[in-house]
């Protein structure tokens, strides 16, 4: 697949075949976050990736905020679970001085390879932010230390005949030339 057409077919998935992720489809996906960029190459991003049935259905049960549930999740056969390491020296001072939070964008970047990579594979993903960030460190033993920001659902899709259109803003109403147009 061409770049484009991985950009294409990409769409967020929520409904999973009960197919396993093979291992090395695993080993790809964490490779292509392992070579992502990240401020002072200070790499803060950890990664767990969550097979256990048991605990995918905890973290299902458990580990959501209220109102959008996100029971779906339990159909996904790979939950990736997007942690930051936060005492990195090198990421901390360049965030108190600049006020940017390096460690988020470094996760972003690299979980988004992951995205990318999984739909070369033919795998279907979904973002996950609404979570209860306590209830994800309690059922994976994370430590107070780690930040958990994303998780990341991996499956082949269920729904393969799904609308790929996508509602997005126009071009010229979130990219400006040469200087600031928007209010
Ligand atoms: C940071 C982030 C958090 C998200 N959280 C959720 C979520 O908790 N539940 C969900 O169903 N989708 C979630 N999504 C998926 C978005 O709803 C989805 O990307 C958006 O509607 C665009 O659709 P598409 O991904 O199919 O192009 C999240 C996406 C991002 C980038």
């Amino acid at each position: 697949m061409t770049l484009d057409e991985i950009l294409e077919a990409r769409r967020s998935v929520r409904g999973y075949a009960s197919q396993p992720v093979k291992e090395e489809g695993i080993k790809a996906i964490f490779e292509s976050a392992r070579v992502a960029p990240s401020a002072c190459n200070s790499q803060t991003w950890r990664f767990i990736a969550v097979t256990d049935r048991a605990l995918i259905q905890k973290i299902t049960q458990d580990g959501m905020l209220p109102v959008i549930r996100n029971a779906w999740i339990a159909t996904a056969p790979l939950v990736i679970v997007g942690c930051a390491q936060l005492d990195i020296l090198a990421n901390r001072v360049g965030s108190l001085v600049t006020g940017i939070e390096y460690y988020q964008i470094d996760l972003g970047i690299a979980m988004e390879h992951m995205v990318l990579k999984a739909t070369e594979l033919g795998l279907g993903t979904c973002w996950i932010g609404w979570f209860n960030e306590k209830k994800i460190k309690e059922i994976l033993e994370i430590p107070k230390t780690i930040k958990v920001l994303a998780l990341l659902t991996v499956g082949y899709p269920k729904d393969t005949d799904v609308n790929l259109v996508k509602k997005r803003k126009p071009v010229e109403e979130i990219f400006y030339r040469d200087k600031w147009k928007g209010r």
